[in-house]
């Protein structure tokens, strides 16, 4: 018996295995339910005294074990190197995978589309290049107007009426001019600027647009609505609207938030302007409607205690992996 086994040691050292088929013949030649070498070896056990059987049964075990040994390492060596000699074995377990988070801004503009769904609001997007025409006429900002000025941006060198859109407005004009009120509309996305990137500003950066139109919208609604906004967002916060001015609406506001005693501009809003309202072929004389913009970035800032805005943009594996915890 003991040469024997010293024989089936070499045996199982010296098999040289090259693809599957060698494993295969490898595995068959010593674990084979019929003839495989240890499968007889175990069957010869029984023929044996007790005493015997306890101490080849160990030495046999041992046996099964290199050749088991030899075949794991094979399969994992050539499971790197070369995928094709490996048949699919499904009932290997798979090796599990980091989950990513969801971007801070995607959360706050998820958000909003939840809070503004609630009250009858729909969400629609915009494109992010535009043209003059959407951007800033028909919104009330001709060529000649100052606040082209604030809301400078990137323009095709080829053709400038095609530009990257300054601000979500441009998606109150495209929803009206084919849509007949009533409606309630959101829309969030990216903006773009010509600003230079600090702290607090950068060339692109995120809005969130909303607009209602119907008989008889009222500056109440108005409040209303913003304040249902601040509130899902903020919980109990103080709100101020401070007179403002924006080619579009009339009256127009800014509205402040309360916060670390001292008082942050948060968003724009008014009544959209009776001009605006014709520019899209609305009847201002029957329907009426509010307007407001709001920046993420600048929600971010405060929902997420951070001073700069470029952590949004950076990519910064550990800044994001931050939010894991809040989906
Ligand atoms: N579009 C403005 C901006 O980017 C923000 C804004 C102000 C939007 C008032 C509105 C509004 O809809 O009514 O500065």
């Amino acid at each position: 018996m003991d040469n024997k086994i010293d024989q089936i040691k070499k045996k199982i050292k010296c098999f040289h295995m090259k693809t599957y088929d060698d494993l295969e013949t490898f595995r068959i030649k010593f674990l084979g339910k019929k003839r495989g070498i240890i499968t007889i070896l175990f069957k010869e056990l029984k023929k044996i005294s007790i005493h015997k059987r306890k101490i080849y049964g160990k030495i046999i075990n041992e046996l099964k074990k290199e050749v088991q040994e030899k075949i794991l390492s094979f399969q994992s060596k050539n499971n790197i190197q070369n995928e094709k000699i490996l048949k699919y074995d499904p009932t290997i377990p798979g090796k599990s995978i980091e989950i990513g988070s969801i971007h801070p801004l995607s959360m706050i503009k998820n958000r909003m589309i939840d809070i503004f769904l609630r009250i009858g609001f729909i969400y629609v997007d915009g494109p992010e290049i535009e043209d003059d025409w959407h951007n800033f006429t028909a919104l009330n900002i001709p060529i000649s107007h100052p606040s082209r000025d604030m809301q400078d941006t990137f323009f095709l060198c080829k053709n400038p009426e095609i530009l990257l859109r300054t601000h979500t407005s441009s998606v109150q004009i495209r929803y009206m001019k084919r849509h007949h009120p009533p409606f309630r509309v959101l829309s969030v996305g990216k903006v773009y600027r010509n600003e230079t990137i600090s702290s607090r500003s950068n060339f692109i950066f995120h809005q969130a647009e909303g607009f209602y139109i119907d008989k008889k919208v009222s500056f109440s609604d108005l409040k209303q609505t913003i304040h249902y906004l601040i509130t899902s967002l903020f919980g109990k916060a103080k709100i101020r609207f401070r007179p403002s001015y924006f080619p579009f609406t009339e009256p127009s506001a800014e509205v402040d938030i309360y916060c670390n005693s001292e008082w942050l501009e948060i968003m724009g809003c008014g009544m959209i302007d009776p001009k605006v309202l014709k520019n899209v072929d609305i009847d201002p004389e029957i329907y009426s409607g509010f307007a407001f913009g709001v920046g993420i970035e600048r929600l971010a800032l405060m929902i997420y205690q951070m001073k700069d805005i470029r952590i949004y943009f950076d990519n910064d594996i550990r800044f994001l992996r931050q939010f894991k915890s809040e989906f």
